[in-house]
């Protein structure tokens, strides 16, 4: 019984070593390694191999990321468990990124920058935190832990999930009925939605619209589910002040977008949040620890939801 780390050779080596004290019994193996394909049941890669069939005792797939839209599933037999990344050390980032937007962005930073370049010392009306109401789309995993992290802030806390939650301080919206009362009282929009048929293209003219005249845009997600040519016209007319991107649709921008140069933008290279191998190889490993001993996998995707 085997395991096939398919990435870059430096993160292989920490999977091996901290597989070696976890699970001593399980062999590991990376990409291009000689191994018979029939030993394999467990695989961790960011996409699905094109040679995927080749193992036929393959019983869960890992992703390295906490995203799985990259998984082309109709390659991947149903009978395979797919399972994201959760582990510590992408939450740890993905809390600091989104203080560091949300603070930025409530704190008027792409405005002083702006400023800055034209030599032009000026104070811009401030806002006390428990003015500016930051709201989350999604509710899941990244953005209950950002969430935490943002509460001795003292900004009033909101989000929006497809199923019901209950959240101590934090006024939470579900479904589609719920989505314009939650969009009508939010300042600091955060996107941490998974990328499904269901939210590409969601924040679009129509979803801007509904925001209060000024709000700002934190865009954390997947780039695809922004309409990128909305963002810049909502930002252009004022009904938008800012926006932070740490995701576009493609990635890189072309040379010659004009979200590179827009006045009112800041973009970040999909960097909010990285896999650490210590942190990941631990939780990968309690994760075939309970999948032999026939617990609930923690991630596992539900394939209907595409997350
Ligand atoms: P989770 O699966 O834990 O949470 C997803 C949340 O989105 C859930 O609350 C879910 O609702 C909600 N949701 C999904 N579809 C809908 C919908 N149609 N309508 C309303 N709500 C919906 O994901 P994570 O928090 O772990 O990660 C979120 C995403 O963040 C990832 O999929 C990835 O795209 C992105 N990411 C970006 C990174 C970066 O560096 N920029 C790094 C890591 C992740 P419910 O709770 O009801 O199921
Ligand atoms: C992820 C990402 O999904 O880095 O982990 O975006």
């Amino acid at each position: 019984m085997a395991f096939l780390f398919n990435s870059d050779a430096a993160r292989g080596a920490i999977f091996r070593e901290v597989f070696a004290d976890a699970l001593p019994d399980l062999e590991v193996f990376q990409s291009g390694d000689d191994v018979a394909p029939e030993k394999i049941r467990y695989l961790l890669t960011w996409t699905v191999p094109e040679d995927i069939a080749r193992y036929p005792n393959l019983e869960v797939l890992f992703s390295i990321g906490a995203g799985v839209d990259q998984f082309n599933v109709e390659v991947v037999p149903s009978h395979l468990k797919l399972v994201r990344m959760v582990e510590d050390g992408i939450i740890c980032m993905m809390q600091e990124y989104v203080a560091l937007g949300v603070l930025a962005l409530h704190r008027d930073i792409l405005a002083y920058q702006e400023h800055q370049r034209r030599q032009h010392w000026h104070a811009l009306p401030a806002r006390q935190a428990a003015e500016c109401r930051v709201g989350f789309l999604g509710l899941g995993m990244l953005a209950q832990a950002a969430i935490e992290r943002l509460r001795p802030f003292g900004f009033p806390l909101a989000g929006w999930s497809r199923s019901e939650k209950r959240i101590d301080g934090v006024t939470c919206f579900h479904g589609a009925n719920q989505l314009p009362g939650f969009l009508a009282q939010t300042d600091v929009l955060v996107c941490l939605l998974p990328l499904t048929e269901q939210t590409h293209g969601m924040l679009n003219q129509d979803l801007f619209a509904q925001l209060p005249e000024g709000a700002r845009l934190l865009h954390v997600g997947r780039g695809p589910q922004l309409d990128q040519t909305a963002l810049i016209e909502a930002l252009d007319s004022g009904h938008l002040a800012a926006a932070m991107l740490d995701v576009t649709d493609p990635e890189p921008l072309p040379q010659d977008h004009p979200l590179w140069s827009h006045p009112g933008v800041m973009i970040t290279p999909h960097i909010a949040s990285v896999t650490q191998p210590h942190t990941a190889a631990q939780a990968v490993a309690e994760n075939i620890r309970r999948h032999r001993a026939g617990d609930e996998l923690i991630g596992l995707v539900d394939r209907t939801l595409g997350y």
